[in-house]
């Protein structure tokens, strides 16, 4: 008897959505570690963290396919890319990161909608709140440097940026606390 309850088209667009997420942590752990070695200890950690978050989301798909019936496929995740130019360019590229990120769960969320499958539909609507979540915490931080002066931010605008990134609160959470109903 066939227990798998996800067609291939979403169980492979689900398992892709997997390296993604995996993509992103990877992401934000190249550019924790290039502001790291910048001497930005606050905006790193508060990366470092983010990446962890990512691979929180990585871990709940993983573990919705795997109870769906279907068949995890771990692949090769690319590499993240070149190292920002600025601490500016480092909070665009995270925006654009999470703009993308959106628009592929957007693809499975409608790929979902169409054979309807309620039950992926259902699942991915945290995902679609997550992202909200994810872009105006990266939208935040294109707006405190802007507000440091972007690109021509000084050093010391820089160093109180990080500071204040130091003590954010900490925003990743074990992927076995997450449900629908307390993300
Ligand atoms: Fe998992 Fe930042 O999206």
């Amino acid at each position: 008897m066939n227990t798998n309850r996800l067609s291939n088209t979403i169980s492979s667009a689900l398992n892709e959505q997997i390296m993604r997420e995996a993509l992103a942590a990877q992401v934000y752990l190249s550019y924790g570690a290039w502001l790291k070695d910048k001497g930005y200890d606050g905006i790193a950690n508060f990366l470092f963290r983010h990446s962890a978050e990512e691979r929180n989301h990585m871990m709940k798909i993983l573990e919705y396919v795997l109870e769906r019936g279907a068949k995890v496929t771990i692949s090769a995740i690319p590499e993240p890319g070149s190292d920002p130019d600025s601490v500016y360019d480092c909070f665009k590229k995270v925006f654009k990161q999470e703009v993308n990120n959106t628009e592929s769960v957007y693809k499975l969320v409608k790929m979902s909608f169409d054979e309807q499958d309620w039950a992926t539909w259902n699942f991915l609507q945290w995902f679609v709140r997550e992202q909200v979540e994810e872009e105006t915490l990266a939208h935040n931080l294109l707006d405190k440097i802007k507000i440091a002066g972007g690109d021509k931010a000084n050093d010391e605008a820089l160093y109180n940026l990080d500071k204040d990134l130091s003590t954010e609160p900490d925003h990743a959470r074990l992927a076995q606390d997450v449900t629908v109903e307390n993300p």
